[in-house]
């Protein structure tokens, strides 16, 4: 299963000290792991195909039956009332042909898998799940609009992009059904599908970046449409977690797509990785026609691929490419591209940061490593395997600067997962998020940035002991709270998740989270994020410790990999 590609090298490298090894000693590899992150925002909806977690993984249900038809100027949208007070149309956005730029919808028209207005979206494809539930013709999204929306009303519209690593995850993955978020911001609510994978980022023909500019066909579809549901062409915000962010920062560093959208939401970005530039995916590319035996310039051996072999090539690319180039790293490494076209700037710490102006709001939970980490090592770790992991992951020198530090010390530590978890957290996404709110507020914009103490369980960690303690707040664990789909919600988690609405609803009409009878949430600036805490007992300052995201420590005297690969 590719997205645990990493677990060999990892216990290849701790088997000596750790009682998890033995059972899986056949699967340790010879291949060079130096440098090669053990903190990889894997992704958490293919745990959904363990056999322990099937069933809890639920897609979006496809419940509501009135019809309601609505006038665009590309035809008659048909949804239904799903009776939460919001309809739902699914439909789709955009057509491409196999390895093509997707071009904007001409004509209203249920998604492919679905025949009337109740149906919803096949997924597009993707390894280890059923191939029944998915299609390559899957550029569809999922329009929520309140039920008292009327036309030309102007409301903002949110468009969510699903995370699962570029590789998995759909518009129908669990605590997605954005009906609850559209009524408590009063906004359309758009749910969309991207292409995933080598479908989305390997064109053998050297294209890139296919699968982000689906994202902007999108934008371009909405912007033609919202206005007959009452929304405004001119208030797109965007909005996603993991991965999904991370094409929300591509976005934002693509010229061309600015004028499509006023503002970004970004859930947990893995931004330690940054994009591949054009030499990595240059050489990514090779070995992917490689693998098909398809030649670039080969149209008709790659139209006649089937998706099982596409698929195949591209689970081992996945697995190869950190010895192809280590900077891909194993967590997600075919993603968006730095291509000098589209995606013009790394926009992180390498290079001179662009000038920017839109609002953006940054968010992380508290312990965004705990599945990968406690996922990994089921039993209590001794502080001597602390080191040991850091080198296999950092190098050497990275782990004697975290050694020397204070923030992640063992001594007395009764589990070592514990500072390895908040190393994690901070090195691939806290910490190089705050480096990118800095930067951004430095160079003309505006940025909020917050951390979520209190979340609910996503149903891929349910799985995971350490995600289910109360006080910890997995990678994931914010979906929900954000949708208002926590299933039976404790009071903390509903008041969070109203708190949150409250808060989307102000940004997406001002580009500010701040609502009168809440707490003040206080931008960032060049020296100090003022994190506020999301959830939990409000601390005096309303925001929480700075710890090792302090600007003279991760980006400064610890480097990000996106630093230390030069990309
Ligand atoms: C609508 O489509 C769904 C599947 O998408 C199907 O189960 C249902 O029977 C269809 N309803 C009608 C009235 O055709
Ligand atoms: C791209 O990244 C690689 C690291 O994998 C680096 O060696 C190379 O110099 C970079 N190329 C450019 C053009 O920046
Ligand atoms: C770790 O904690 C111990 C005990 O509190 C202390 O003696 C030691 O100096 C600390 N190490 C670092 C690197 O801060």
């Amino acid at each position: 299963m590719v997205a645990f590609a990493w677990i060999p090298f990892l216990l290849a490298c701790v088997s000596p000290l750790s009682s998890v090894a033995a059972p899986l000693e056949g699967l340790t590899t010879t291949a060079s792991f130096k440098g090669t992150p053990v903190f990889p925002p894997i992704n958490y909806g293919l745990l959904c195909e363990l056999p322990i977690l099937q069933g809890i993984c639920t897609r979006v249900a496809a419940k509501g039956s009135s019809g309601i038809q609505v006038t665009t100027p590309i035809g008659t949208a048909q949804g239904v009332a799903d009776g939460s007070g919001a309809n739902r149309f699914a439909v789709k956005y955009a057509s491409a042909t196999r390895w093509a730029a997707s071009t904007v919808a001409t004509k209203w028209a249920f998604p492919t898998g679905a025949t009337n207005a109740s149906g919803l979206p096949l997924a597009c494809p993707q390894p280890s799940v059923d191939p029944s539930t998915y299609t390559e013709d899957c550029l569809s999204m999922i329009l929520y609009v309140p039920t008292s929306l009327k036309a030309n009303s102007d409301v903002p519209t949110l468009l969510w992009i699903h995370g699962g690593s570029f590789i998995a995850g759909s518009a129908t993955a669990p605590g997605l059904d954005g009906s609850k978020l559209a009524i408590a911001t009063n906004s359309i609510v758009a749910v969309m599908q991207y292409r995933l994978g080598a479908l989305g980022f390997m064109a053998p023909s050297g294209a890139t970046n296919l699968a982000v500019k689906d994202t902007i066909t999108a934008m371009n579809f909405l912007a033609k449409v919202v206005p007959s549901f009452g929304g405004s062409a001119k208030k797109i915000t965007l909005a996603g977690q993991s991965s999904g962010a991370n094409m929300i920062r591509a976005l934002l560093a693509t010229p061309s797509a600015s004028s499509l959208f006023q503002s970004a939401i970004l859930q947990s970005d893995p931004i330690n990785y940054g994009f591949l530039n054009a030499s990595t995916q240059t050489a990514l590319q090779s070995s992917y026609n490689t693998l098909t035996g398809c030649a670039a310039t080969d149209k008709a051996c790659q139209a006649a691929l089937s998706l099982d072999a596409i698929l195949d090539a591209q689970v081992t690319l996945g697995d190869n490419a950190p010895s192809i180039d280590a900077s891909t790293g194993s967590a997600e490494p075919i993603r968006p591209v730095r291509d000098g076209s589209l995606i013009t700037t790394p926009l992180d710490l390498t290079a001179a940061f662009p000038s920017v102006n839109k609002p953006i709001l940054l968010s992380n939970v508290k312990n965004e490593a705990g599945p990968t980490i406690f996922g990994m090592f089921t039993g209590v770790l001794a502080p001597s395997v602390f080191g040991p992991v850091c080198e296999a992951s950092l190098g050497d020198d990275r782990t004697a600067t975290i050694q020397a530090s204070p923030f992640y010390n063992t001594t007395n530590v009764a589990d070592t997962r514990i500072p390895l978890e908040a190393l994690g957290t901070d090195w691939v996404w806290r910490c190089p998020t705050w480096s990118l709110a800095r930067s951004w507020v430095g160079h003309g914009g505006k940025a909020f940035v917050g951390l979520y103490v209190t979340g609910a369980t996503y149903p891929a960690n349910n799985g995971i002991a350490f995600c289910l303690e109360s006080g910890s707040v997995c990678h994931q664990d914010d979906i929900e709270i954000v949708f208002g789909t926590v299933p039976n919600p404790t009071p903390a988690q509903a008041a969070l998740t109203t708190e949150m609405q409250a808060r989307y609803k102000a940004f997406l009409t001002t580009g500010n989270p701040n609502v009168a009878g809440l707490s003040p949430w206080t931008a960032a600036t060049t020296t100090d994020v003022h994190a506020h805490q999301l959830g939990g007992t409000p601390t005096p300052s309303g925001e929480v410790p700075v710890g090792a995201c302090d600007p003279s420590f991760w980006g400064a005297a610890v480097d990000y990999d996106y630093q230390v690969f030069g990309i």
